[in-house]
């Protein structure tokens, strides 16, 4: 769809205002000033009006609370999905947003807002995902330096961004990180010769997991949360 169009279409500017807006350099796409009226967007592309994230109309957004034993897939032919957990028109049309492991608790974000659902996982939002963490061995205070410095995982090439440990016990922590590459928490114990034996997602930017949904229960988000997986909260703020 046109630039043009699909920013008159989710806000109640009228077409000419929108070509004066984007004269003025008001507009991004994906983070880069755009001033065709006839760049083509889709639903995938981050498009911002005066550094306000565009959101389409009819979306819907919930957090659910994930029990162990459920894989965040579309379709698995083993195990239960968290959408069983769903009751909504159009189940086809619902993704979650950054994946958690099947033994993996906690807040777990569904919409069918495909660009949402691609910026709110991405480092780029600065959306950090809080865990709190068991470990099998003591957890040695250096790791908060190492998790602040990066720790290379595997074969990786890149060094994992800055992550802030904060030790709660002997063998408990939170940890907040940017990224969310495969089985990032364990691989990161891992690569200090630790364990995480059990791992539970807390917050993802500036939302927090619901302390009134049980496990397996979910709600929808009000528009204020969903701006506030925006919101560029810094790992102090979580
Ligand atoms: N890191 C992991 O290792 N597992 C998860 O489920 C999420 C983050």
């Amino acid at each position: 769809m046109r630039l043009d169009r699909y920013i008159a279409s989710v806000t109640d500017l009228s077409r000419k205002d929108v070509k004066r807006l984007l004269k003025d350099a008001s507009v991004t796409v994906d983070g880069e000033c755009v001033r065709d009226p006839a760049f083509q967007v889709n639903d995938e592309h981050s498009v911002e009006l005066d550094g306000q994230n565009l959101r389409a109309p009819g979306h819907r957004y919930f957090m659910l609370h994930k029990p162990e034993g459920y894989v965040c897939a579309d379709k698995d032919r083993l195990h239960a999905t968290v959408f069983e957990l769903m009751f909504e028109d159009n189940m086809e049309r619902l993704h979650v947003a950054g994946r958690l492991d099947i033994d993996t608790t906690g807040l777990v974000l569904v919409s069918d807002d495909g660009q949402w659902i691609h910026r709110v996982p991405s480092p780029t939002s600065q959306c950090f995902k809080r865990y709190r963490l068991q470990t099998a061995e003591l957890i040695d205070p250096r790791c908060a330096k190492r998790f602040a410095e990066g720790v290379y995982l595997g074969e990786e090439k890149r060094r994992t961004l800055p992550a802030q440990l904060e030790i709660l016990g002997e063998f408990e922590a939170l940890l907040s990180i940017q990224e969310g590459r495969y089985h990032q928490v364990k691989r990161m114990f891992g690569a200090v010769g630790n364990r995480v034996v059990s791992l539970h997602r807390e917050a993802i930017g500036g939302l927090m997991l619901d302390s009134d949904l049980e496990e397996g229960e979910y709600r929808a988000l009000s528009e204020d949360e969903i701006d506030a997986c925006f919101a560029q909260a810094g790992v102090d703020e979580l």
